[in-house]
């Protein structure tokens, strides 16, 4: 038995937490959603048809796709007091605190109707779509409002959830490949079992709380360097060098200073991340796509390398997909909130999975403090 399995590690490291028909990761059945590999998945679909699979447990048809897509668009548009309040937000926040704070805001608009002593959430569907919809228009608001001053609107043609945000970023249509990138990046991003947002969701939602709650915590969570906030931490260090020799030397540095290099490592994966030769692929297109003067690529495989070759660690999901969305123009601050478009499909998937049969989480802890203490007074203080 693993040192982890022992329970001797922290971080609850090997402990299985429940059971879930959502999603594998590792332990021999590979990366599956809902029994689907993440390559056919990757390779085959939209983001849209796996978030509908995640959501409905089953893959659309095409009608039943064309539909959700419809669901998705109308679920664009800004409240007027959600509008507001973004522009109140300040122009210096984090991204991600936009994105927390605009999920929680839509959650006082309209809020969840839901029957805890029946467990009747009649509501829970739609607010799935509300939010996968209306996220981009949250970033892409707040961000051209700070920016420019300029109030966007959030009709668009584009039919998904990645065209939809290029789209309100650049404000122009984006390619076809670039879309297709989308597909791919969401879809990778779109669910990993009892990770740490996932797992603070489950948390939120075992109380019975609102679907609103549950997301809102979900992305506090994911906003942290060693979970989502590892894709914007990587991109930063890719851009510290200007070729791959300097990325050679400079991660030797940091490697004999005992940093941690972000985008790399995993908690449960052990030699390699499924989803890295999908993305790193994906990073490579673009890089041509876009002539990457800077070669911020060859820069990633060099450090890619020496990380490997010093630490065995090697690239997770976050590494490549820095580069990736560098590629396509979006600054470094939205990356993390991109994760959050994707991965609200597989918190969702899990706030239902959870009230299906629901139980309160509430583990223990061992006591580690003094014991025995003899009070004094206030005035003996
Ligand atoms: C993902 C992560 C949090 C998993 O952590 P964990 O299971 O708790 O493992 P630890 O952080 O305890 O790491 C175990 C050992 O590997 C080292 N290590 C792990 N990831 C590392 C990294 N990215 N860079 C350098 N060293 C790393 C640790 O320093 C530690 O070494 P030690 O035993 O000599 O102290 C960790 O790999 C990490 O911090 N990675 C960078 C952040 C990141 O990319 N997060 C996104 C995850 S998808």
């Amino acid at each position: 038995m693993g040192e982890a399995a022992k329970g001797k590690v922290g971080g609850l490291a090997g402990v299985v937490a429940g059971k879930s028909a959502i999603c594998t990761v590792g332990t021999g059945h590979g990366l599956n959603y809902r029994g689907y590999d993440i390559y056919d998945l990757a390779r085959e679909c939209e983001f849209e048809e796996v978030a509908y699979l995640l959501l409905r447990d089953e893959l659309p048809n095409k009608s039943q796709l064309a539909e959700f897509k419809q669901e998705l668009k109308a679920a664009r548009a800004l409240p007027k007091e959600l509008k507001e309040a973004l522009k109140l937000l300040p122009k210096n926040a984090h991204p991600m605190d936009i994105m927390r704070t605009g999920c929680s805001v839509l959650g006082c608009l309209e809020q969840e109707n839901l029957d805890v002593l029946k467990m009747q959430f009649p509501d829970q569907q739609k607010i799935a779509v509300r939010l996968l919809g209306i996220f981009p228009s949250i970033l892409t608001f707040w961000h051209h409002y700070h920016h420019s001053g300029k109030e966007i609107s959030t009709d668009s043609t584009q039919d998904s959830i990645g065209g939809y945000f290029l789209e309100l970023l650049h404000q122009t249509p984006p390619k076809d490949l670039w879309v297709k990138a989308m597909h791919v990046s969401l879809i990778l991003y779109a669910e990993h079992e009892f990770n740490a947002s996932t797992f603070t969701s489950r948390v939120i939602t075992a109380t019975m709380s609102d679907v609103y709650s549950a997301i809102t915590g979900a992305i506090g969570a994911l906003r942290g360097p060693l979970h989502g906030g590892a894709n914007e931490a990587a991109m930063d260090l890719i851009a510290e060098f200007k070729t791959p020799q300097e990325a050679i030397d400079g991660i030797h540095k940091k490697l004999s200073n005992k940093d941690k290099i972000m985008g790399f490592g995993h908690r449960v994966y052990v030699t390699a991340d499924p989803r890295n030769v999908v993305i790193k692929e994906w990073s490579r297109k673009l890089s041509d796509d876009v002539k990457d003067t800077k070669g911020l690529y060859p820069i990633s495989e060099a450090i890619e390398k020496v990380m490997w070759d010093e630490k065995k660690l090697f690239p997770n999901l976050d590494f490549y997909s820095a580069s990736a969305y560098h590629f396509m123009g979006i600054p470094t601050s939205y990356f993390t909130p991109i994760f959050i478009f994707s991965r609200t499909a597989g918190w969702i998937a899990h706030v239902f999975e959870q009230r299906a049969n629901n139980k309160l989480i509430r583990p223990s802890s061992e006591y580690i403090g003094p014991e025995n203490r003899e009070f004094v007074p206030m005035d003996k203080r």
